[in-house]
C-alpha cells in the first residue's frame, strides 16, 4: 500500500555513533556501509523504485585527511565488494555529483560499477558522491544556458519538469527524505528534488538504522495527507 516511488537518505551519525563507543570514527563509516546494504535489499523488496543516499557532500572535503582518505578507500572498496549482490539482486547504481577533485581511482571504481548495473531494472539506487545540492542547481543552470544558444531548448519547453533532466541523474521527486543522527536539517541535499517531500528525523545513528527502523519511516509516510498546495477532497 502507498509505497513511496523515490525514497531519499541523509545518513548521518557515522562519526558518532563510533565516539560513543570508544571507536575511531572510521569505524562508524564501515558499520554506516553494512546498514546501507541492508536498507538498498529493503527497499527493493518493498518495491521502492529509487533510494537517493548522501555518502560524501562537497562540503565534507573540509574534513582531515585522514577521514577522506578512509571514506574514497572505503567507497572504492564497497563498490568492488558489493558488486555481486548489487547486480544479483538486480539493482542500478547511479551517481549524483562532481568528478571534480575525487580521486581517478575513486572515478574508476564508480564508472565500473556504473556500467556494470546500467540494465538492471527493480531499484535505482542514487549515490550522492561529493555531490551539493547547489551546486547541481548551477551545474544544470549552465546546461540549460548551453542547450538554450544553440537551439537544443526553447525557452517555452523549460518548465519545473523538464529541469529534472539536466540534473546529475534524472530522477523523479523525492517523496520521503530521512535523515538520521539528530539533527533536523538538510545540509545541502537534493534542493530541487525535495520540494513536496514528507520529512522524517529520527535520532538513531545511521549504523543502526536496520530494516525495522527503515520500515517505521515508510509507515510514518504512509499516514502523511499528500496536498501539494490543493485542499482535502471530500
Ligand atoms: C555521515 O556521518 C557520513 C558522512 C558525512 C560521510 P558523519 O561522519 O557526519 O557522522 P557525525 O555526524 O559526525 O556523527
Ligand atoms: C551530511 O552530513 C552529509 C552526509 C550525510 C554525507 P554532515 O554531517 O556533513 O552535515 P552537517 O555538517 O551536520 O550539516
Ligand atoms: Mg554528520
Amino acid at each position: 500500500m502507498n509505497i513511496p516511488n523515490h525514497v531519499a537518505i541523509i545518513m548521518d551519525g557515522n562519526g558518532r555513533w563510533a565516539e560513543e563507543r570508544g571507536l575511531k570514527r572510521s569505524e562508524g563509516h564501515r558499520n554506516g556501509g553494512l546498514a546501507l546494504e541492508k536498507i538498498a535489499l529493503c527497499a527493493k523488496e518493498m518495491g521502492i523504485k529509487y533510494l537517493s543516499v548522501y555518502a560524501f557532500s562537497t562540503d565534507n572535503f573540509k574534513r582531515s585527511k585522514e577521514e577522506v582518505d578512509y571514506l574514497m578507500n572505503l567507497l572504492i572498496k564497497y563498490f568492488k565488494d558489493k558488486l555481486l549482490t548489487i547486480c544479483k539482486e538486480d539493482i542500478k547504481v547511479v551517481f549524483s555529483g562532481r568528478y571534480n577533485p575525487l580521486r581517478n581511482d575513486v572515478i574508476n571504481a564508480m564508472e565500473s560499477i556504473k556500467n556494470t548495473t546500467k540494465d538492471n531494472k527493480k531499484c535505482t539506487l542514487n549515490i550522492c558522491l561529493n555531490y551539493g545540492g547547489q551546486e547541481e542547481i548551477v551545474d544544470a543552470t549552465l546546461k540549460i544556458h548551453y542547450d538554450l544558444n544553440n537551439n537544443i531548448l526553447k525557452e517555452e519547453d523549460l518548465t519545473r519538469d523538464t529541469f529534472y533532466h539536466y540534473l546529475y541523474a534524472d530522477l523523479p521527486p523525492i517523496d520521503l527524505l530521512i535523515r538520521t543522527g539528530k539533527e533536523h536539517r538538510l545540509s545541502n541535499f537534493m534542493l530541487y528534488q525535495l520540494f513536496y517531500a514528507e520529512i522524517y528525523f529520527t535520532d538513531v545513528y545511521f549504523p543502526d538504522f536496520l530494516e525495522t527502523k527503515f520500515k517505521e519511516a515508510i509507515t510514518y509516510y504512509q499516514n502523511k495527507d499528500r496536498r501539494f498546495g490543493n485542499v482535502k477532497s471530500n
